[in-house]
């Protein structure tokens, strides 16, 4: 457990993103964290000390002059007895606060009176983010020595504008507070990863090839963001004409049995991610020069042989990687057909994109998946191919650590 014996407090101030805090506690408290609570007053109209409480099983501070509180712990010790203090999510008005010195609450007061390092999430309209006050406030807390993660760009879930200003994800603030608390070490530093990418080409004789449209995108960029983790990363790729992702050993190949082989040559490996389009056939025996066309003669007939899942083969490997997660191409009934692709092939997750309307995910930029596991099935929006595998990595890095 990579926060084991780690102090937190967490100070929840008012905003929507409040509700995101009770997983951020959750994910903390998995990782080994002790997790202290404390709400501003606007933080408990979004949600309630009960279930922070709860959640956190600690008691939650709230007020500055609770008798109670103040003879048991103190807002000082409050503000000491800790490794950390994360504020999420971080208001424009407790930056404000904070930027210039007020304590006139329990979480300003101990935000001004700890020496321990702070990181803020901030959460908040794009146009107040964006505003000269909250820009200025953001420079003075930095040059002060707080810490930032996000905000990110996305739709507000009050007003659906767009743009920068949401919460930091759970999991990208757990990732901040273990690089801060563990020095900087990455999340997947020596954990090994295989991915597979792109398609095969299946011979029929020297020139010519069966193959499909997968261009390796969506493989490349899941290597490369496992190698930004700090992953050891084999990619096995198939034809591809995108380049080499940096930072990760690349084994070129053309056909599936030369995949598999490359695969099962780099176990032992801590996850495996199945990524290409591998043709399900290969012409059964290739002709060794080309095929010549006789002129009034049929053309030849292409037998076909089955080629080895690679995905399964490795699922059910007596060195199988802690992880094994596939994908799934499905026109219809997707999270159905892709629980059934889980079992079948001993995956853990199945990454399903419904490919229907012929949306152009083969080959285009962008993804749309469902993240299909044992317990469940997460439907992820549509987003770009890296964002997609920087979601999947960080799903990795999270498992591995359990
Ligand atoms: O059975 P289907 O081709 O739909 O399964 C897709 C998943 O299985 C993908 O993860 C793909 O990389 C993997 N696969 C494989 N070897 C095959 C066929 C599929 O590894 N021969």
């Amino acid at each position: 457990m990579t926060l084991s014996g780690k102090r937190i407090l967490l100070i929840i101030s008012g905003g929507i993103a409040a509700y995101k805090s009770l997983d951020l506690i959750r994910r903390l408290r998995e990782r080994g964290a002790e997790v202290r609570p404390v709400m501003t007053a606007a933080a408990q109209e979004f949600v309630t000390p009960l279930a922070v409480g709860a959640l956190s099983a600690s008691h939650v501070f709230t007020d500055l002059f609770s008798r109670e509180d103040e003879q048991d712990v103190g807002h000082i010790r409050l503000a000491r007895e800790c490794d950390l203090v994360i504020v999420a999510p971080a208001t424009a008005d407790l930056m404000a606060k904070m930027a210039s010195g007020l304590a006139n609450d329990l979480a300003s007061t101990i935000l001004l009176a700890t020496d321990r390092p702070v990181l803020l999430a901030p959460a908040m309209n794009p146009k107040m983010w964006a505003h000269p006050a909250t820009r200025r406030n953001r420079k003075t807390l930095s040059s002060d020595g707080v810490r930032f993660v996000g905000p990110a760009a996305g739709e507000m879930a009050e007003s659906g504008e767009a743009g920068e200003g949401r919460m930091a994800e759970p999991l990208e603030i757990v990732a901040a507070v273990e690089k801060l608390l563990n020095g900087g070490q990455k999340p997947l530093a020596r954990r090994k990863a295989i991915v597979t990418s792109g398609p095969t080409h299946e011979p029929i004789d020297p020139v010519r090839y069966i193959a499909n449209r997968s261009s390796g995108k969506q493989g490349h960029a899941i290597a490369a963001a496992l190698a930004k983790l700090g992953a050891e990363v084999t990619l096995v790729s198939g034809p591809v004409t995108i380049p080499d992702p940096s930072g990760v050993r690349v084994i070129h190949v053309e056909r599936a049995e030369e995949m598999r082989d490359a695969v099962l040559a780099a176990l032992p490996a801590d996850v495996a991610v199945m990524v290409a389009a591998v043709a399900d056939w290969r012409v059964a025996s290739a002709a060794g020069n080309k095929i010549k066309k006789k002129p009034g003669e049929a053309p030849p007939p292409l037998q076909l042989a089955e080629n080895p899942d690679i995905l399964k083969t490795i699922g059910h490997h007596p060195s199988r990687p802690t992880l094994v997660i596939g994908f799934a191409a499905e026109t219809e009934n997707v999270t159905e057909n892709g629980r059934a692709k889980l079992e079948r092939k001993g995956a853990d997750y199945i990454l399903a994109n419904d490919v229907s309307h012929a949306t152009g995910i083969m080959g285009g930029d962008r993804n749309r998946v469902k993240l299909i596991g044992r317990n469940g099935v997460e439907d992820w929006p549509d987003m770009d191919k890296e964002d997609v595998a920087a979601k999947l990595a960080a799903r990795i890095a999270d498992a591995l650590s359990r």
